[in-house]
């Protein structure tokens, strides 16, 4: 693909973040039911790839027709490999995480380590680019610590080693969540570079997104937590409206995902352990959602509201149930997903 056609790829989308865990197969086709065209898979660690290691992690479903892999790792020569045997299994793009802050990631020196050796990090995409033919973006944040923000220069080098596009999540290394995302910065390296950049931070409603297209000229955007609590988020971004589902429309939701889950994991004990193990986890988020409007959502601008608490639910109905935290209530949503015959609306 010549660079121009590979630089549109990344032009005026709104992709699904890459997550690990949160963007397990069967989230990904959840999602892409409500428009998430581009999915990508969770952090592949290359020196394992290599090795014949994650190699579910890069599978993906026939309705996933815009999938890519995301790698992480710190040598050249592995994760030009580790791309190569990505794309031969169907990967339509690459993404080279250098954002993950997790401390084993980062001890190894790969991930956010990266953000403090810029050359280092070039050579790594330098390595990639030339290795496979495919769109190649890099995932980056504004520097690794407050006191060096680099991302101006990071995305400068990453566009002359030759990516297509870079990802930028509005925060450094250190800070992880504890602030929101600055999109002053995002904007300004969209000014300094050619390439697409995609804005990434506390894009929770379609008030945001609009804010961000207004106030930056930045045109594609990457989803992740938001994508956790509203699969359907996909969809109020395209159409620009936002969408409360009822609780009957909720319950509905778990259980498509319940469906795609044992469709890739198997609904035998084994299969139906791990659907577990991932539906429980999708309850933390999904249980934070709130129905808020644009005058409560805005109001509490700029701070994200993935720091706020949501109002809490009393009663005994099921809107309090799907609102609620507690492990005992998520294990009776588990039950009754699982009890076909239970009525839920
Ligand atoms: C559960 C979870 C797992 C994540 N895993 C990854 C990952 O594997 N690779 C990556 O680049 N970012 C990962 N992230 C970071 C997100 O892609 C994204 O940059 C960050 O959450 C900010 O976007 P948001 O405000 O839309 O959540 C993860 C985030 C979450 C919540």
């Amino acid at each position: 693909m010549d660079r121009t056609a590979a630089r549109d790829f990344f032009r005026d989308i709104t992709p699904l973040a890459p997550m690990a865990m949160g963007g397990n197969l069967p989230y990904r086709r959840l999602c892409r039911q409500y428009g998430a065209v581009r999915t990508c898979s969770e952090m592949v660690l290359a020196h394992k790839l290599v090795k014949g290691g994650e190699r579910p992690l890069i599978r993906h479903h026939p309705d996933e027709t815009d999938f890519g892999v995301q790698l992480a790792g710190k040598r050249p020569e592995v994760m030009a490999e580790a791309a190569l045997i990505a794309v031969e299994s169907g990967a339509r793009f690459i993404d080279l995480n250098f954002g993950c802050p997790i401390d084993v990631v980062v001890r190894r020196g790969s991930g956010a380590a990266l953000l403090k050796r810029p050359a280092k990090l070039a050579e790594v995409v330098a390595a990639v680019r030339a290795a496979v033919a495919v769109p190649l973006s890099v995932k980056l944040r504004l520097g690794y610590a407050e006191k060096k923000l680099n991302v101006v220069d990071l995305a400068r080098r990453v566009e002359d080693a030759g990516a297509d596009a870079a990802a930028i999540h509005g925060r450094t290394r250190n800070q992880r969540y504890s602030r929101s995302a600055r999109w002053d910065l995002i904007d300004e390296t969209q000014r300094a570079v050619g390439m697409p950049i995609l804005g990434n931070g506390d894009l929770l409603t379609v008030w945001d997104l609009q804010k961000r297209r207004e106030e930056t000229c930045v045109r594609s955007f990457l989803v992740a937590r938001g994508a956790l609590k509203k699969p359907w988020i996909f969809e109020e971004f395209a159409t620009g409206q936002p969408i409360y589902p009822d609780v009957p429309a909720r319950w509905a939701i778990m259980r498509r995902y319940f469906e795609l889950a044992c469709e890739h994991f198997g609904d035998d004990e084994k299969g139906l352990g791990r659907v577990q193990r991932f539906f429980l986890w999708h309850l933390k988020f999904w249980h934070r959602y709130h129905p808020w409007t644009k005058a409560e959502h805005t109001a509490q601008w700029p701070d994200s509201l993935m720091q706020s608490r949501n109002p809490s639910r009393t009663g005994d109905g099921d809107a309090a149930l799907l609102a609620s935290s507690d492990e005992a209530d998520h294990e009776l949503i588990w039950r009754r997903v699982l009890d076909t015959d239970y009525p839920t609306d």
